[in-house]
Parts: C-alpha cells; structure tokens; sequence
C-alpha cells in the first residue's frame, strides 16, 4: 500500500445525515481519519481535491452484493466486485453467501476475508450462511460464523422456506445480536415464473410471479420475528403489499427491517420488454421479445409498485438503498429468458439511478444519501462507519450530481456486463471514492 498523505477536500456541498450536515464545507483527511468538516481549513502537505459544486458524503455501504468468489469466479472475483464497489461511491459491500462452496462456515468466510484484505479495493463484510449449503434443512455453525466476522446471516437467492427453521434460526441469531436476512419467495406460487404476473407477462407469453409469493412470506417473517423477539431484515422488497406488512409490523414493535434495490425503485416489468431508461419512458424499443439483462429476483414490478417503494423509502418504512450486485457471465445472461439468470450487475450505476428520483423531485437528496450511509451503518451498529464524524473510518464519495453519463457495461470494472441500462443516460456521477484514507477510485479527470 503506497504511503498515505493527508487529503483537503474543499468547498463541495457535504452531506453527512449522521451529523445532520448539509453545507459547504472542507473536509480534512489525516493519519487514516477524518480530522473535520469545516470551513476555511488548512492542511498541510495535502493532497487537495477541488470538490466546488460536487457533493461530498460519507462513503456509500452496500449490504447485500454478490462477489461471487470462492467458486464463480468467471462471474466476479473479490477483487473486481470491490473495484466495481470503488467505482459505485461504496466504501463498504456485504458479500452475500452464495458461492461455492457456500459461505456456512468459518473456513470460507476466514477465505473471504484474507482475499479482501490482499486483493479487496473497499471494505468486505461477509454475511453468513443461515442453513448448511443453504438448503434450507439445517442451520449453519451461526456462532462459528459470527465469531469469524459474519455480519447477519441470509440463504439469499433461496428462501429459508420451512418456518421451523426459521423460528429456530432467528432466535439464534437474536442470542448472537445479529438478523436474519431472508429472501422472502414463496416458491409454491413462483415455481416456474420468470417476471412479475402482469400485462408484460401475459404479452410475452411468460410465466408470471404474482407478488403474493413475497408478501405471504414477509408476513410470515414478521410474525416469527414477533414471536421469537428476533430480528428479521427483508431482502430486496419489491411489492406495495411489502411496504404495507412492514409498516404495520414496525408500528407493532416489531425487530423488522427491509431494504430496496435501484430497480425496484425505478425500473418497472415493461422494462423486461427492452431498453428503458432509468427516469422515463420507453425509447429505443428494438426487435427482441425481451431483455434477459432485465429478469431479476424478485422482479422488476408494476409502475404502481416501484412509486411505492419509492414513497417507502422516503417516508422510512424502508430502511435503506441495497444494490442486490449480481453479476453474471454472458453465457448465463444470453439465452432463453428461462433460462437466464436471474441478477443485474449494479455497483456501478446504483447512484445514477437512484439519482433519477432527486432529479423528478421525488425524493430529497439528503434523503438519499442517508439511505447509502447512515441507514446501512445503522444497520451494523457501526458508529464509526456511514459517518464523517471527526476520528471515523475515512471512507469519503464525491459525486457530481448533474453529470450526465451514458452506461458503457464493456467499461465496467465488475466482470459482470449484465444490465438492463446499457445505453441509457444517467445524471449524477461518482466522481472519486476514498477509502481507508486513500484515493482508491479518480474519475476527476473524464469527468
Ligand atoms: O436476482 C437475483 N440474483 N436475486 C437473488 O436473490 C440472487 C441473485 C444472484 O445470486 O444472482
């Protein structure tokens, strides 16, 4: 690691929610920490960043991304997701336990690690297996997996299905202090479905997933976490119905949180139809039936959903922003949309996305950026995380909001080129990431 000089971030807009700051302001970066935020400041034999008419924020936390490695590394390595993260404004990414082997005991997560920290770009923090092999039978060493760092536990990608294992599951972890992330699907009623139950479907002769499979479980997550008195997040929500159980069980005292992705906050199932872009309608429609990039899990929903996921994330019955990073080969995305793989590669165009919602004036940019930081931070209880408090981990993003950019996958940092927005225009850029004090991402100069 090349010798680390003090950083002078002047004059950008800084918005750290932690601290309820919304200023211009200078940011001085020291000794690995953040020294303060204030005006006028000085520094040293500092490296100056020049961030007037720029936002500067805490570095984003990403709690739910799939790096994929040990096992499908033809799919992302830990040291491409976390450049990929770089490039994205994350500081911090959650690495999700679907690899191979899977990631349920403490040998992988110790593998997860010790790659992170040789060849990891930003922080890595590994969530744990919920089930051995997440099969869904029979819980994981969860206290071995704590122990080792595990952040939370999930069987992302399946669902913890027999609500006895579950039960058991949550009150375990709630001895641990950690939550239960579950992807709620019941897969009795999605089993066969490729996108959300709907016109688009019904036009595309396919198979829909109607949104009663993620509402009955989220009801039933709810319930046992009510019973158990665990702690239970809902993985990537997508439907009305979602944001509805959650509100009323948060209103009750119940232990629940949920996340949203930037597709569900902004891209409905017509997009499965072909290209749409992140803000509008459509445009360039082209002759294939549909976009495999676009088929996700859970999927990409009716307009009447993604406003209320919207409205969710504003009113803060959705706790935070969580990219759902999941990249895939080309062979895995180019086929039949059967057989496709379900995921979008994210990292990378999670901010200008989301920043589509400040532009149409929907949701408040401090807003925003309190659900990439504070929220996340929040989330795992680390103070010094998410924060540009005096003395925290210096994980800094500097982003140009009205930077308009168009999506070029072939010159993403993460393996993954798997996303429904290749083409489109998005306004609102990373301009450099800071991490752990040094610059780790500079896009200062073609920007
Ligand atoms: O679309 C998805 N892809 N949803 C998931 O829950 C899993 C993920 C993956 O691992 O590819």
């Amino acid at each position: 690691m090349t010798s680390v000089r003090p950083i002078l971030i002047k004059g950008g807009r800084v918005i750290d929610p932690s601290q309820g700051i919304d200023r211009v302001a200078d940011v001085a970066i020291a000794g690995g920490k953040i020294l303060g935020v204030d005006n006028g400041i000085e520094l040293e034999d500092s490296e100056v960043i020049n961030a007037t008419g720029m936002v500067v924020c805490p570095g984003f936390i990403d709690l739910h991304t799939h790096l994929r490695e040990p096992g499908f590394e033809y799919k992302e390595t830990i040291a491409t997701g976390t450049a990929a993260g770089a490039r994205g404004g994350f500081t911090t990414v959650c690495a999700m336990p679907n690899t191979s082997p899977v990631m349920d005991s403490r040998s992988i997560v110790d593998f997860v690690l010790t790659k992170a920290m040789e060849e990891g770009v930003v922080r890595v923090l590994p969530i744990g297996a919920v089930t051995k092999g997440s099969k869904g039978k029979e819980l994981a060493e969860m206290g071995e997996l704590a122990e080792a760092g595990a952040i939370g536990f999930s069987d992302d990608g399946h669902p913890v299905s027999d609500h006895n294992v579950m039960r058991q599951a949550l009150g375990y972890a709630s001895s641990l202090g950690l939550p239960i992330i579950n992807h709620a699907e019941v897969q009795s009623l999605s089993g066969g479905g490729v996108m959300n139950e709907g016109w688009v479907a019904t036009r595309l002769g396919l198979k829909g997933i109607p949104t009663s499979a993620e509402e009955i479980m989220v009801a039933r997550d709810i319930e046992l976490a009510r019973l158990t008195g665990g702690r239970v997040h809902i993985a990537h929500a997508s439907t009305k119905g979602t944001v509805e159980l959650v509100r009323r069980a948060k209103d009750d005292g119940v232990d629940v949180t949920c996340e949203v992705t930037p597709h569900h906050l902004t891209l409905p199932d017509e997009t499965v139809m072909g290209h749409l872009s992140a803000s509008g309608p459509f445009d360039d429609l082209t002759e294939a039936a549909y976009d495999s990039n676009a088929k996700v899990a859970p999927p990409l929903r009716s307009r009447d959903d993604v406003g209320a996921m919207v409205q969710a994330l504003k009113e803060g019955v959705i706790d935070f922003i969580a990219t759902d990073h999941a990249p895939h080969g080309t062979v895995d995305k180019q086929t039949t949309f059967e057989d496709a793989a379900n995921g979008i590669s994210n990292l990378e165009t999670a901010l200008g996305s989301v920043m589509s919602l400040v532009h149409a004036d929907a949701v408040p940019l401090p807003v925003l950026i309190e659900k990439l930081t504070a929220s996340p931070a929040d989330f795992l209880g680390r103070s010094d995380l998410g924060t540009l408090r005096a003395g925290s981990s210096v994980d800094v993003t500097i982003i140009d909001p009205d930077a308009e950019w168009v999506v070029e996958p072939s010159e993403f940092a993460s393996k993954g080129k798997n996303t429904p927005l290749a083409g489109a225009t998005l306004k609102g850029q990373v301009v450099a990431t800071v991490y752990g004090g040094r610059v780790v991402y500079d896009n200062r100069v073609s920007s």
